[in-house]
């Protein structure tokens, strides 16, 4: 819903990557600015983001303004400025949710994660955002953990929450070493 409008630092890999994969995309397009918006969501399927590094190869492509590519990416929810985890946190801030505390549970995710809504832990396993209404009031407040709705995520259980997912990953490193 909200999107945090600063895209955080990726690796030298990364950006190589991100570099790579825009050119080449590029090359199926037009240099016309009609194409900037079906650029952004053809590059984002490939990388899963739009990094800035995508963002100034497209503006010297179409000949604009990074700044221009800047302001269309971060005014259309669709895009997104940083890398997505393995695990998405979504937390509901419609009408019931913020009613029973949604900021509150939005909070305690930040602190816990250690980022703000909008960006992904630099381990990426976890991004965070806010999500609007997503029909299961009764259970508020609520966050979408990889599509599935929690109820009464309060900070508690976002620990709880944070707790399974460390011993699923403990497990899984058990199984394979
Ligand atoms: S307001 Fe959160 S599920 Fe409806």
């Amino acid at each position: 819903m909200t999107r945090n409008s600063h895209p955080q630092p990726i690796t030298a890999k990364e950006q190589a990557r991100a570099k790579r994969e825009t050119r080449q995309v590029l090359k199926g397009f037009g240099k016309k600015r009609p194409n900037l918006i079906p650029i952004l969501q053809a590059v984002q399927r490939r990388l899963g983001f739009l990094p800035r590094e995508a963002m100034t190869e497209i503006a010297a492509f179409l000949g604009i303004p990074p700044v221009d590519v800047y302001e269309v990416v971060t005014f259309y929810n669709q895009f997104r400025l940083n890398p997505p985890g393995k695990h998405s946190i979504r937390v509901c801030l419609g009408t019931a949710c913020h009613m029973k505390g949604g900021y509150i549970t939005l909070d305690a995710w930040e602190r816990r994660l250690s980022i703000h809504q909008g960006q992904t832990t630099p381990d990426r396993e976890f991004d965070l955002d806010t999500v609007a209404c997503v029909g299961c009031c009764t259970m508020a407040p609520v966050t979408v953990v990889d599509e599935k709705p929690e109820a009464k995520v309060e900070p508690t259980k976002v620990d709880g929450l944070l707790l399974a997912f460390q011993r699923e990953k403990k497990n899984k490193d058990t199984k394979k070493s």
